[in-house]
């Protein structure tokens, strides 16, 4: 896969974030360049989610520097970073919706936060919304709680998307859905990401979704991303991790290798 654009939308430079004594991320620098889907992994405590939550600014940094369309939120006044947050989705790891609203509602609040539109016109653009992660008009006035794990997930999409944002985070999107689920949601973002443009930042764990959608990967580990690159790279790297991960027991090559023996 080619990347789109040598234009860093999110350039991560020597970041420092931690809790009381500890250091979760520890001088971790990476870009994310436009147009590309960038899958994060690392062991479930890495400091994936800390970082996604620090890049969008709901976590402090010690130190280091972030940039998002070339500004630094901590250099911004807070026009530029109301600017800056407009521009982009996110779809959490956890509590993706608000419960006590509809899925309409849901998709309808970064709208109603942000522009200032008849509330005909935010009606329309939810129910297109919704459309375009697949959902049909009539999802929209249910509630989170009569929603299967899938729809949750493109409800929580469709939200991302609300604002036409030019980068969407999406924090292990595919989590909880069976195989065949997780592998719509993968085409979805794949087709989204093509035709809007998008720029990806994604945490998985998911290695399908690694191998199919994204067009590289940034490991993390000891608080840094270690490596970073597309999955031939992955799968050449010899770092104990990295090999342990795309060609452990678990790895699609394992899988392949199962299946020539059984055929
Ligand atoms: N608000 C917080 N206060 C204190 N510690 C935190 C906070 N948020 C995260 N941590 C800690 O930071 C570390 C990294 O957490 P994080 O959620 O980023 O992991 P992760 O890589 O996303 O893992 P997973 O794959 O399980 O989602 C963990 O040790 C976690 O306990
Ligand atoms: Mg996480």
């Amino acid at each position: 896969m080619v990347r789109a654009s040598n234009e860093a939308v999110i350039k991560v430079r020597d970041l420092v974030v931690g809790f009381g004594d500890a250091k979760v991320l520890d001088g971790l620098s990476v870009d994310v360049f436009r147009g590309e889907i960038l899958g994060f992994v690392g062991a479930s405590g890495a400091g994936k989610s800390v970082l996604l939550r620090t890049i969008i600014g709901l976590l402090p940094r010690r130190s280091g520097t972030i940039e998002v369309f070339g500004l630094d939120r901590n250099a911004t006044s807070e026009a530029e970073r109301e600017g800056m947050e407009r521009r982009w989705g996110v779809l959490f790891q956890q509590g993706a919706l608000f419960s006590s609203l509809t899925v309409r509602q849901n998709v309808q609040f970064p709208m109603r936060e942000y522009l200032k539109l008849s509330s005909r016109l935010i009606d329309e653009i939810a129910l297109a919304k919704l459309e375009m992660v697949g959902l049909s008009p009539d999802v929209g006035d249910k509630y989170p709680a009569e929603l299967s794990g899938g729809m949750t997930k493109r409800v929580a999409l469709a939200r991302a998307l609300a604002l036409d944002p030019e980068i969407v985070f999406l924090d292990e999107p595919t989590s909880g859905l069976d195989p065949i689920g997780a592998g719509e949601f993968d085409d979805l973002i794949r087709t989204l990401q093509r035709t809007l443009g998008l720029t990806v930042f994604m945490v998985t764990h998911d290695l399908d979704s690694l191998h199919t959608v994204c067009d590289r990967i940034a490991v993390m580990a000891d608080g840094k991303v270690i490596t970073a690159g597309p999955i031939p790279a992955m799968l050449a790297s010899e770092h104990p991790w990295v090999k342990a991960y795309f060609r452990g027991k678990r790895s699609r090559v394992a899988a392949a290798t199962a299946a020539q023996n059984i055929g």
